[in-house]
């Protein structure tokens, strides 16, 4: 496996391996490397890539002044081993000063996808996340991008992203990967004391039971989201959003609803959650 910090070195090899015929996959991720997020390096195989690069990166540009930037966990010598115990073939691993050196002044933004939900509560997060994933897509050239459903709106925005800048870029949604318990695996999942990781399972415990009143024929917005909200309100801190979207767009379905996904966001002790279940498609949780 190969191990890069350097831009031009990680362009080089994305574009070495294309010349001999690799059809390149691109995970990209913030480290502290659990196993959802190895989950998208299988899946990149799955959709064809034969040379697989992870980047690891803890972007600044997308954390507010009050966020989690400092304390976020950062496990590089662990995250490598993971890698490639997995068959990753290249890891980029960048410090901050290679993917923004002085001077640096270009921001990409997107549009409505980014104004609901988290948009809302994280106003700077997405184009910080559209910034660097744009270097990061420059960087790779032609590509499967593998995101996980985790970030729901993450990767229907970056879906956008591709699509509306022509980027050779086929971007995939991987789905939720779980604790046997239901909770969805997170970096920061590792802040949670043994009392708040109890409590946290109210989000899919609430989401469970959505899919099962879904199954079984509800299909009212208002009606949905309250059998999330109930738990989450119960046991979580404070409670961001509990909402019921359309699937592409995000905005907030009303009424009789019949494709949506339910998103969540919650504060547990000084960690915040997030969630989601798209009804009818995915798993219960
Ligand atoms: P990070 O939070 O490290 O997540 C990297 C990728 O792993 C994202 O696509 C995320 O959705 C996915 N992921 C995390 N937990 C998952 C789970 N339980 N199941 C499935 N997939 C999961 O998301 C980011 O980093 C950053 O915003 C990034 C895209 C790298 C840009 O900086």
């Amino acid at each position: 496996m190969q191990v890069v910090r350097e831009p031009k070195a990680f362009r080089e090899a994305c574009e070495a391996a294309r010349a001999t015929g690799a059809r390149v996959g691109l995970v990209p991720t913030m480290g502290a490397l659990h196993e959802g997020h190895l989950s998208l390096v299988d899946r990149a195989a799955e959709e064809g890539a034969t040379f697989r690069a992870v980047t690891i990166f803890v972007n600044p540009l997308q954390f507010a002044a009050h966020e989690d930037l400092g304390r976020y966990p950062r496990t590089l010598e662990a995250d490598l081993e993971a890698c490639r115990a997995r068959g990753v073939d290249l890891v980029f691993a960048p410090d901050d000063g290679a993917m923004y050196p002085p001077g640096f002044q270009t921001t990409v933004t997107l549009g409505e996808l980014t104004k609901p939900l988290e948009g809302v509560h994280r106003p700077t997060h997405f184009s910080g996340v559209t910034t660097v994933v744009t270097k990061l897509f420059a960087l790779t050239g032609k590509c499967v991008a593998v995101f996980g459903r985790k970030d729901y709106q993450q990767w229907r925005l970056l879906e956008r992203l591709a699509l509306d800048l022509d980027l050779p870029v086929d971007v995939v949604g991987h789905r939720i990967v779980r604790e046997e318990d239901g909770l969805a695996l997170s970096s920061r999942n590792r802040y949670l004391s043994s009392d708040e990781r109890q409590r946290a399972l109210a989000i899919a415990r609430g989401l469970r039971a959505a899919n099962e009143a879904w199954h079984a024929g509800m299909r009212d917005a208002a009606a949905l989201v309250e059998i999330v909200r109930g738990p989450v309100e119960t046991s979580f801190d404070s409670v961001d959003y509990v909402a019921i979207a359309k699937p592409t767009t995000l905005e907030t379905l009303e009424g009789s609803v019949t494709e949506a996904v339910l998103l969540v966001a919650a504060h547990v002790g000084r960690t915040r959650l997030i969630d989601n279940l798209e009804l009818g498609v995915d798993p219960a949780p």
